[in-house]
């Protein structure tokens, strides 16, 4: 499973990367206006800063939502580097322009995708990815790993190749749970993929080892 981090923070994404375990990041508009980035200029300018920190897919958002509009803006994007993922909302003209870049060879990440149906559509117009938000369906007390459960299993019946990006993770058991269920990327923040780390029984059990090491080193 890829882990991809949802951040626009570069210090948060060179601390998921220095642990060598990330394969791409998610952005969006508001994670993007909560590192205060706007302006065409500066956007572009932290797209290309996080793509010299990763090896590959970064899924960068369109503003538009006419066809036209995500269409130019998507190019544009694309040209930033070859890592850039265009992503594209589940909306009518997102469709048609997920079909557009696929036969451009343009990658794509179609977001904001609550259920089964949607994601069926996305995958007929060729994305790259698809983004199902397990944690805001949690939200509004559905369930979000029902969800991806239902995606991974349509893809798997017909073979599309669109890979299933569980987004909206809050939590190791999503994630762990996404894992189970056999999405092909999870992407959270930092504090999710470091708190894979922790278990109790870990640090009890380092802590011994010392200790018994210390002492027999004395003797
Ligand atoms: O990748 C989608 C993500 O940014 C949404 O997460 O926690 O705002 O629902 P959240």
């Amino acid at each position: 499973m890829k882990f991809f981090i949802d951040t626009a923070n570069l210090d948060d994404i060179k601390q998921a990367y220095d642990l060598g375990v990330l394969d791409g990041v998610t952005t969006n508009p508001s994670l993007m206006a909560k590192e205060g980035i706007t302006g065409d200029a500066n956007v572009k300018a932290h797209y290309k800063a996080i793509c010299d920190i990763v090896d590959n897919n970064v899924s960068a958002e369109v503003i538009a939502t006419d066809f036209a509009g995500m269409v130019k803006e998507g190019e544009e994007l694309a040209k930033i580097d070859d890592k850039i993922v265009v992503k594209v909302p589940m909306i009518k003209d997102g469709i048609k322009a997920i079909k557009y870049f696929s036969d451009k060879g343009i990658r794509t990440n179609c977001t904001l995708v609550f259920s089964a149906g949607q994601a069926l559509l996305a995958a007929k117009a060729g994305a790259s990815y698809v983004s199902p938000f397990i944690g805001r369906l949690d939200d509004i007390s559905h369930d979000g790993l029902t969800l991806i459960e239902q995606i991974v299993q349509i893809y798997d019946n017909y073979g599309y190749e669109t890979e299933v990006l569980a987004a909206s993770v809050r939590h190791t058991m999503h994630l762990v749970q996404c894992a189970e269920i056999g999405a092909d990327v999870v992407t959270c923040p930092l504090k999710v993929i470091t708190s894979l780390l922790n278990h109790p029984l870990t640090d009890s059990g380092l802590a011994a080892f010392l200790a018994d090491h210390k002492k027999a080193s004395q003797k």
